[in-house]
């Protein structure tokens, strides 16, 4: 399997968290397929994803002897409020495989991609996701509109640095 990440290291015993690679593009696709079904192709969220690149440097897996437990995404997207324009990072999908749940690798995973976020000099980072996980990790509900329909409780953002305020459309960054 080649899955050879780059800054691993290792904080749950057992797992090492780096950076994905492209090579591994394959095995993240299968993993996130199985965990949301067919359906994950028509979300809203995907809209934003679609025929974009994730920042690879803000994207970590977690692997546990080679193998692929889990992983988050960041995409490059841009927030529009009448003429200003910004681009931030939209995450998703997160999935840890079924066996490795609550350990914290979930958690893990999306520490690393928002202090990754932060060094990049990104001022936020956006999702649609369940708040009663996402709370926890400094996401609140964000004032924000997508190209689809999406419950509105579910967007959320977490800002990256103190005294910033994002809102308008984002959309997928061209
Ligand atoms: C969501 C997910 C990535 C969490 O991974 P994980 O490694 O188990 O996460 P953590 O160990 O950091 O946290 C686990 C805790 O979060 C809770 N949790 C998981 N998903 C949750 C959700 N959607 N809403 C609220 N709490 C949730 C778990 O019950 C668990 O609680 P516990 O510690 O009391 O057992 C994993 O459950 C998964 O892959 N789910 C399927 C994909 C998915 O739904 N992703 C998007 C979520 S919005």
């Amino acid at each position: 399997m080649p899955l050879d990440s780059r800054d691993s290291e290792t904080l749950i015993q057992g797992f090492t968290i780096g950076t994905e690679t492209p090579e591994m593009d394959a095995h993240i696709i299968g993993m996130t397929d199985r965990a949301f079904g067919p359906g994950r192709y028509v979300k809203t969220a995907e809209r934003l994803r679609e025929g974009s690149t994730p920042y690879r440097d803000m994207s970590f897996v977690a692997q546990k002897n080679g193998r692929l437990a889990g992983s988050v995404r960041l995409w490059p997207i841009v927030v529009r409020n009448g003429e200003s324009s910004e681009t931030i990072a939209f995450l998703g999908p997160i999935v840890v495989e079924p066996e490795f749940r609550s350990l914290g690798l979930g958690r893990q995973l999306i520490r690393r991609s928002l202090d990754a976020a932060a060094r990049a000099g990104l001022r936020a980072v956006a999702l649609v996701g369940d708040a009663a996980y996402f709370e926890q990790l400094g996401f609140a509900r964000a004032d924000l509109t997508l190209p689809g329909p999406v419950d509105p409780r579910r967007v959320l953002i977490h800002y990256l640095q103190p005294g910033v305020s994002l809102s308008g459309e984002i959309a997928r960054a061209d």
